[in-house]
């Protein structure tokens, strides 16, 4: 088995995560780019990088001639394009975390440079590697629904995980991140596309942000929960129980600190001084709570989605075909198939266990099963249509970018002709 050199830009939540995998399955962490010197400090120790090898920036690190296989780059949303762009400058084969970028324009220079040079680029939607999905394209590929007709798939966010992520954190605010559909769903439209089997044409879009904001905040709530909110035993988003006591259990209290391990003090200064801390209807968030889409496909097929944040959490899929139909449930990891012609179910459990429910997650086994794929992909060449490679999570990416102008510009968007306007 080749041994493949690994640098990391970005040693945060998600590079660690992948850099952890990839200890034993044929990878080797050799560099590492982080601003924070605990996060680089992690992966120094964990993978034997060599001082000289650790660096605050990417430009830093960029700036050394080519001396690995792949560039993995981790890095927040706003801050792909530019190590995404030196990277296929200097060469290297890259595992790009989603969104690829903020902007149709920058997702669509990444994926015609790439092209340009030759390389190779898997993008992270790490839920087509995820075993409850591969399962259902597997059910599709086989021929067991005949010809898909229709799809109707929901991301159910989480009311707690929408306040975490989506009110109070990174991915609350449009100009800071990128509009929620983008950051949440481009995994769910690549999704919808992955098992329709062929290109999106049309899509039409609603939703807006309705419950998270001032006007609904109660009479005499204090900006910041610890300040003795009156209301602190009742709220579902009370900051001291989601994050101090964790009482939710969804992984919060490790991702409010840019600390690996975070004590009990870190989480209390974290929640005096930070968003974070903030009572959910008075942040400075501007992304939706809920948003449908509706798709239409190259093969007359349609789909309609749904990104909620008013549930537990999940996702629920329902894919309908001439021959059958298929219902997956994700939160207790269930496929259930019915066949039309001997009018009988078949459920089966792809991983066997119910999947965890935090916000760390795993992605249901997807988080490994991409650096499982990253690996066949460089070091064996692998090359098929279940990987996510920049052409076509680009071509997913602007399907999505689509659907937002639809919900702001309230028309039906022409996908092909919008694409037109960006890919080579
Ligand atoms: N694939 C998925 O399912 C999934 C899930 C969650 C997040 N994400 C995406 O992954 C990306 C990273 O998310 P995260 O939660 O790990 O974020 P994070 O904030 O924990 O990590 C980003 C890291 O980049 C570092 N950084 C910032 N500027 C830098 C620079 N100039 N040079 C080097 N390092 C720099 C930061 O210090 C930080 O440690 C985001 O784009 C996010 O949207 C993907």
């Amino acid at each position: 088995m080749n041994t493949l050199k690994v640098i990391l830009i970005g040693a945060g939540n998600r590079g660690r995560i992948y850099t952890n995998h990839m200890k034993d399955m044929g990878f080797e962490v050799v560099a590492v780019a982080d601003l924070i010197e605990s996060r680089r400090d992690y992966i120094k120790n964990t993978h034997n990088v060599s001082d000289d090898m650790c660096f605050e920036t990417w430009e830093e690190l960029l700036s050394l001639p080519k001396f690995a296989d792949i560039a993995v780059i981790a890095t927040s949303d706003g801050l792909h394009y530019a190590p995404a762009m030196k990277a296929i400058e200097q060469g290297y084969d890259i595992l790009l975390e989603k969104p690829v970028a903020p902007t149709p324009e920058e997702c669509a220079d990444i994926a015609n440079f790439a092209k340009e040079k030759g390389v190779k680029m898997l993008v992270c939607h790490v839920l087509r590697y995820a075993p409850f999905f591969t399962a259902i394209k597997e059910y599709i590929d086989a021929g067991k629904l005949g010809k898909v007709i229709s799809i109707h798939h929901s991301e159910c966010v989480g009311n707690v995980h929408q306040s975490h992520s989506y009110v109070r954190g990174n991915w609350c605010n449009t100009e800071r991140s990128s509009n929620m559909l983008l950051a949440k769903a481009c995994h769910d439209i690549d999704i919808i596309q992955w098992l329709m089997g062929c290109k999106c044409t049309k899509v039409h879009s609603f939703g807006s942000l309705s419950y998270f904001k001032e006007e609904n905040a109660p009479e005499g709530a204090p900006d910041y929960c610890i300040d003795g909110c009156p209301y602190a035993d009742e709220c579902y988003y009370n900051a001291i129980k989601i994050y101090l006591n964790n009482e939710n259990d969804i992984g919060c209290r490790d991702y409010c600190t840019d600390k690996v391990n975070p004590t009990d003090e870190d989480i209390i200064e974290v929640l005096k001084t930070t968003q974070y801390g903030k009572c959910v209807f008075k942040c400075d968030n501007d992304v939706v709570d809920h948003q449908v889409v509706n798709l239409e496909f190259e093969n007359g097929g349609v789909a309609s989605f749904n990104m909620c944040a008013f549930n537990k959490g999940s996702r629920f899929i329902r894919v309908m075909g001439t021959d059958g139909e298929i219902y997956g449930d994700m939160r207790e990891n269930t496929i259930e198939y019915f066949n039309f012609k001997t009018r009988t179910f078949e459920t089966t459990m792809p991983t066997g266990k119910k999947l965890d429910d935090t916000i760390v997650g795993g992605h249901g086994g997807g988080d490994r099963g991409i650096v499982s794929a990253l690996y066949d992909y460089i070091a064996e060449d692998r090359k098929d249509e279940w990987l996510s490679e920049i052409q076509i999570s680009v071509q997913n990416h602007l399907a999505t970018f689509a659907a937002e102008k639809s919900r702001l510009e309230n028309k039906v968007i022409d996908v092909l002709e919008y694409e037109k306007e960006y890919l080579k």
